[in-house]
């Protein structure tokens, strides 16, 4: 009995611990079914898919065969940065990608902080199982316009004009270079768009509005960016958006913001394909690794959840063995519960999904439609497997870790000077009456105005700094093109600079008076816009300078043709300089005749 009565408590400890701790197990276990680091599974240095000797697919067949369903799912999640509140959180989900959106970047935006902030986040994937690093995707669209510093191209529409391929080969790369430079391995560029409605607030994004010219741009731009020197594509890119977007009509945005964006293409399938499939398909023959889905309907249904088009056309007709990834919150816009939207996407062909915030729910729901067999866990791996084979294609799991010493590279002197020559080359002469340009750099006096003639900001439009781009100079380290004029002309020669154009100078007149006009910043949604043109304060400026000068040059800065019919007759010159970045002395180049204009409309401008 004595004994009874000793033992008793102590079976009932050891019992009470071994419940406890079984209980506490299945709970660890359930809500971080990813933590067994130390199963036979798991990274090892001596793993077929670390061994770089081995080819991609070996790689990736083991690395797949290592996986539990968990793992696979989380590879097909991409997730905004600002979401993850806590790095533990991409160790228990094993998430596969992050991105920044428009202007998310770390609190200081220089380079410096940007490395150390995509390298704190590869560092929580060290303590999972089996170590799969992140995709890290930016809106590199004209350079790495999101860091402090960086050289910002001109917009694509500016690329277009050049209609130069071994030029915008060359911007693609050194934007790679720079972003690589911050450890980010994925571009969500370029832009296959062909634009038809200028009202489109994307316009700019694109190569303009011919098949062949974005087709043949959009080819050197991804080669570019890819650039397979070293046993390993340099960046990632990303030909967006399937399909057709840029026929959407004006009109039927389901956005009640928005006028064209996410809206409705209404063409017959010959049309879609013969203006749009094009430049798809030469980016598919020229490497494309991914292909991100727009968020437009066509003929009433939405891209995103299109079996036919991104299963039957793109995978299987175009033979694109890369991934598909939707566009921001895309798949949740399919139908009415995200558990069917999803499902419905992922079946179509979607292997990634920008959710981009709500992973948790992401994770429940693809358990659940594989549990269901809604999604079948064939798709489940097929989308795996291109994820995977993308990461071991730009040497995610073989490169060295970024390292400070690289960032040089950003903002360089050679990539400056590379931007310049876009703009030189991307310069449209509009009008050019009794010979108004070139202008001579030793003339006496030059007015300059116009809301654009200071502002880095209006210059480099949406997509720098922050989403909507930023109205003013600072983020961007630049040249405006005031001051690409004061540094232009001879030592002699007055350049006098008001804003809105009031210049006392009695009845002596500038010989000529230059007014820099155009748009805000903008980009998609809010960019959309029912008669892109010249605002009252712009067509008031251009009327002031016209009337203290001898010649009147208007430099227009803008996202797409705006309408002037009713103001150009009484202009001697005007040029379309697009948005052209960060080197204002590219306009100046060819305003003062060092170099001639070469490039045209990439889309019509109606004058
Ligand atoms: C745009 C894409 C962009 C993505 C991520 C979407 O709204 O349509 O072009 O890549 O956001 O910022
Ligand atoms: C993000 C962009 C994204 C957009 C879509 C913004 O908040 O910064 O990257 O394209 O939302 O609506």
């Amino acid at each position: 009995m004595k004994i009874y009565k000793k033992v008793f408590p102590l079976i009932f400890f050891v019992a009470i611990t071994v419940l406890t701790s079984g209980i506490g197990f299945f709970v660890l276990k359930n809500i971080m079914p990813g933590d067994d680091t130390l199963s036979a599974r798991c990274w090892k240095e001596v793993a077929p898919y670390l061994d770089q000797n081995l080819s991609i697919q070996k790689r990736v067949d083991d690395l797949i065969g290592r996986m539990t369903e968990w793992e696979k799912i989380g590879q097909m999640a991409l997730i905004e940065k600002n979401s993850i509140r806590d790095l533990g959180e991409i160790t228990k989900y094993n998430l596969g990608a992050l991105l920044s959106g428009g202007g998310a970047g770390p609190k200081a935006e220089t380079p410096l902080a940007w490395l150390k902030m995509v390298n704190s986040f590869q560092s929580a994937t060290k303590n999972t199982c089996l170590k799969i690093p992140l995709l890290y995707g930016i809106d590199a669209v004209h350079g790495h316009a999101n860091v402090l510093g960086a050289t910002v191209f001109p917009h694509a529409i500016g690329l277009g004009a050049s209609h130069d391929a071994d030029l915008v080969k060359r911007v693609a790369s050194a934007t790679a270079q720079e972003m690589a430079a911050t450890g980010i391995y994925w571009s969500f560029s370029p832009n296959l768009d062909v634009a038809q409605d200028i009202r489109w607030g994307k316009t700019y994004e694109t190569f303009g509005s011919n098949t062949e010219n974005v087709a043949k741009l959009g080819v050197a731009y991804l080669q570019g960016v890819q650039d397979y020197s070293e046993n390993y594509f340099k960046v990632l890119a990303t030909a967006k958006h399937f399909i057709g977007g840029g026929s959407m009509q004006y009109g039927t945005a389901r956005n009640k913001d928005f006028k064209v964006e996410e809206g409705n293409i209404s063409l017959d399938e010959k049309s879609l394909r013969q203006v749009h499939l094009v430049p798809f398909q030469k980016a598919v023959e020229n490497g494309a690794q991914v292909v991100m889905v727009g968020t437009a309907t066509w003929n009433g249904k939405m891209n995103t959840s299109n079996y036919y088009l991104l299963t039957d056309v793109l995978k299987t007709e175009l033979g694109f063995s890369g991934f598909v990834v939707s566009d921001w919150y895309g798949v949740y816009q399919v139908s009415n519960t995200r558990y069917d939207s999803l499902v419905k996407s992922i079946n179509a062909g979607v292997d990634m999904v920008m959710t981009p915030f709500e992973y948790k729910d992401f994770m429940s729901n693809m358990q659940k439609a594989l549990a269901n067999g809604d999604i079948s866990r064939e798709r489940l791996d097929d989308a795996v497997r291109r994820i995977l084979t993308a990461k071991f294609k730009i040497g995610l799991f073989d490169r060295p870790e970024v390292v400070q010493s690289g960032l040089s590279v950003i903002g360089s002197v050679q990539h400056r000077a590379l931007a310049r020559e876009a703009v030189r080359k991307s310069q449209v002469l509009l009008k050019n009456e009794n010979l108004a340009l070139p202008l001579s750099a030793s003339l006496e006096k030059i007015i300059v105005a116009g809301s654009v003639a200071d502002n880095l900001g209006r210059q480099a439009g949406g997509w720098t700094t922050e989403w909507q781009g930023i109205d003013g100079n600072y983020g961007v380290a630049g040249t405006t093109v005031l001051d690409a004029i004061k540094n232009a002309v001879a030592k002699n020669t007055k350049v006098e600079y008001n804003k809105q154009g009031n210049f006392s100078m009695g009845n002596n007149l500038a010989d000529v008076g230059i007014a820099v006009v155009g748009e805000k910043p903008y980009a998609e949604g809010w960019g959309d816009d029912i008669n892109p043109s010249l605002s009252a304060e712009d067509l008031e400026t251009i009327k002031k300078v016209k009337e203290k000068s001898k010649k009147l040059i208007v430099i227009i800065i803008s996202g797409r043709p705006l309408d002037i019919k009713k103001y150009i007759n009484n202009w001697d010159g005007v040029v379309a300089a697009w948005l052209p970045g960060s080197e204002g002395a590219g306009v100046t180049d060819v305003l003062f005749g060092d170099y001639n204009f070469s490039g045209w409309l990439p889309a019509k401008w109606p004058l």
